[in-house]
């Protein structure tokens, strides 16, 4: 297992709009394979490559607790979306600070895989949210940029109203 160093909210890393991945050769193998360790590590549920200092429109999200629904997102981009849900929201580039940030319901994406295949997703919820929250990394937003509200520590900690809100 190799993990990269994540960066951190200051850095201007985070803040370019990052270029295509043109290439799907072993190199891009490897970070693929070292995002999802670095993110697993890091008890996240997204990474971008910006976050570990790449500045290419590639990302990886699981949102399950078994890691069982790793997605490799290369070159993706939203289709088309609907609906709202608003919720919590955390960044492993944004460390011991929470937000609640509006974004759709239900996202259509489309995407290449490690390969270069284009390929479809529609998904909703929570890994709609995180499909959404990643591939704004690529244009250097962070989610602190579209909060309603940053949470205090009590909220980090406890509950809010939000948590119990569909749609
Ligand atoms: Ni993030």
């Amino acid at each position: 297992m190799a993990t990269r160093k994540i960066v951190k909210i200051g850095d201007e890393t985070l803040r370019k709009v990052c270029r295509p991945q043109e290439k799907f050769d072993l190199r891009l193998h490897v970070l693929l394979k070292d995002m999802a360790d670095t993110m697993y590590k890091a008890e996240g549920v997204g990474l971008a490559a910006p976050q570990v200092g790449i500045l290419r429109r590639i990302a990886v999200v699981d949102v399950t607790e078994d890691h069982s629904g790793l997605k490799e997102l290369i070159n993706p981009e939203i289709l088309e979306s609907s609906g709202t849900q608003t919720g919590r929201e955390g960044c492993l580039s944004v460390p011991e600070r929470q937000g609640v940030v509006t974004r759709p319901m239900k996202v259509k994406v489309r995407f290449q895989d490690r390969h270069g295949n284009w390929m479809r997703l529609e998904t909703e919820g929570f890994e709609a949210r995180a499909i959404c929250h990643e591939l704004d990394h690529l244009d250097g937003v962070l989610y602190v940029d579209k909060m309603d509200r940053e949470l205090t520590e009590e909220e980090i900690e406890g509950e809010i109203p939000e948590d119990k809100q569909q749609n």
